[in-house]
């Protein structure tokens, strides 16, 4: 291999040229500093045969023009190692946590093509949450994706973190947390948490949140990909990956491609939307191996549904759940809007006729409830009809049944945590309706 040296020649935020005599790193390669090996670089693209436009990752200002600079041969890359249970990383895989680095005798790029089985001819297999509304309307099917979904503040990461923690405590189960470009603190509150809770090792945190750079917060779901991945393939696990947010994957992905000079598309997000998307998406499957399922929330900029990333994300999910804002002001948590929220997953023959038939059921009784409301609102109760009101009243019944008090806001609310089996909520519900 040809000793091969380039310099520093330009920058401009964290987009740097790169002069380069002989070898030429391939698109996504890293390069180090030629003082300082633990700065690294990553080749975007050639705008002429020897000059890389590269990434500077962390935003370094070791980072400078005339600064030497030699290639890494490789990727980012993650150790192939269990220990990385029980830990807080970034998106380099270095520890956040105030613990050790993480070596293994093997690496994995953090770029993976996707398995290429996915779920095909499994037998569906539903995963129960212990949350009352996520199982009855969008229960978890092992290998799936499901969506939390909602505007600001209406309960998102409190669901998420409810989710691993309940999770978590399954035997079978590990589950990782990704956070993207939310807030640190979260981040912090969800390790002591689980540290409390003694169930830290089932869980694996990796985290871009909003403080690190677009390059950071960009990569950190590959990070995750490929960590899942070996969890899945060589510790032969069922790993529920939870990431908080995906549209701030969608957001740095387009900051980062502001700034290498990329042509915005529709409403302003970058041209190649849907392939950034899908290239995470679709790693996040099953292999005969083992299963990767995900949750993903997904904040609504300005409450608006129609935004086209959001619309983007929602069509490569197979369930939504969504978190309304009304719903949360009128004090029910979860805040689960019972008409919007909509899972494909829910057919005879994945939960069953009896389950099936239940959310039918209720589904049909929310959307009256929600007409009913505007007519009583506008000429009062009295005009209702005697099954009119009975709905009213089921609905309202149905309403405070699926309000539930979490076990992660126990120092919030003061109120103690709920568990409940699936078969205790379809019993419950069929004890409305009857
Ligand atoms: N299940 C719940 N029980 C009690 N309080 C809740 C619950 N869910 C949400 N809250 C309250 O609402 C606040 C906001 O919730 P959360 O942080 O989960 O919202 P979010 O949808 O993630 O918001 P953002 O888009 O800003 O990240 C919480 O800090 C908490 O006070
Ligand atoms: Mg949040």
């Amino acid at each position: 291999m040809a000793e091969s040296n380039g310099r520093i020649i330009s920058i401009k935020g964290l987009v740097c040229e790169v002069r380069l005599s002989g070898d030429r790193p391939a698109p996504k390669e890293l390069l180090i500093l030629a003082d300082n090996p633990d700065i690294f670089l990553e080749v975007a693209s050639y705008p002429t045969p020897y000059t890389a436009r590269c990434i500077n990752l962390t935003g370094s200002s070791e980072v400078r023009r005339g600064a030497k600079v030699k290639p890494a041969y490789g990727t980012l890359a993650i150790p192939e190692t269990a220990d990385v249970l029980g830990r807080a990383l970034n998106a380099l895989a270095q520890p956040i946590d105030g613990g050790p680095p993480i070596t293994a005798k093997t690496y994995r790029s953090i770029y993976q093509l996707p398995s290429a089985v996915q779920n095909i001819g499994t037998k569906p297999e539903l995963l129960e949450t212990g949350i009352k509304a996520i199982d009855f309307f969008t229960p978890f099917v092992k290998g799936r994706k499901i969506g939390i979904i909602g505007g600001a503040g209406v309960g998102k990461t409190i669901l998420t973190m409810e989710l691993i923690h309940n999770v978590a405590q399954d035997e079978n189960k590990l589950a990782m947390f990704v956070g993207i470009g939310e807030r640190v603190r979260e981040g912090h509150e969800l390790y002591q948490t689980l540290q409390e809770r003694g169930i830290l090792q089932k869980t694996d945190m990796i985290m871009g949140q909003m403080q690190e750079t677009p390059a950071m917060r960009a990569l950190v779901g590959h990070t995750a990909a490929s960590i899942a991945e070996y969890l899945r393939d060589n510790e032969k696990k069922d790993v529920l990956v939870f990431i908080d947010n995906i549209y701030r994957y969608v957001q740095a992905a387009n900051e980062l491609a502001t700034s290498i000079g990329t042509m915005p598309s529709e409403g302003g997000y970058q041209a190649t939307l849907f392939s950034d998307l899908r290239r995470l998406q679709d790693r996040l499957s099953s292999s005969p191996n083992g299963s990767i399922t995900a949750v993903e929330a997904i904040y609504i900029p300005a409450d608006d549904l129609s935004d086209p990333a959001v619309q983007e994300i929602a069509q490569q999910l197979d369930s939504t759940v969504v978190l309304s804002r009304a719903v949360a002001e009128s004090g029910v948590r979860p805040a689960v809007d019972m008409v919007r929220t909509v899972s494909s997953l829910v057919s005879p023959e994945i939960v069953g006729d009896r389950h099936y038939l239940l959310v039918t059921q209720v589904q049909a009784i929310m959307q009256k409830y929600e007409s009913l409301k505007n007519i009583i609102a506008i000429i009062g109760q009295s005009e209702l009809s005697l099954e009119e009101r009975r709905d009213f009243e089921r609905a309202k019944k149905i309403i405070a049944f699926f309000t539930q008090n979490f076990f992660v806001t126990e120092n919030l609310t003061g109120l103690k945590g709920e568990y409940f089996t699936r078969e205790q909520t379809l019993r419950g519900v069929e004890e409305i309706l009857i």
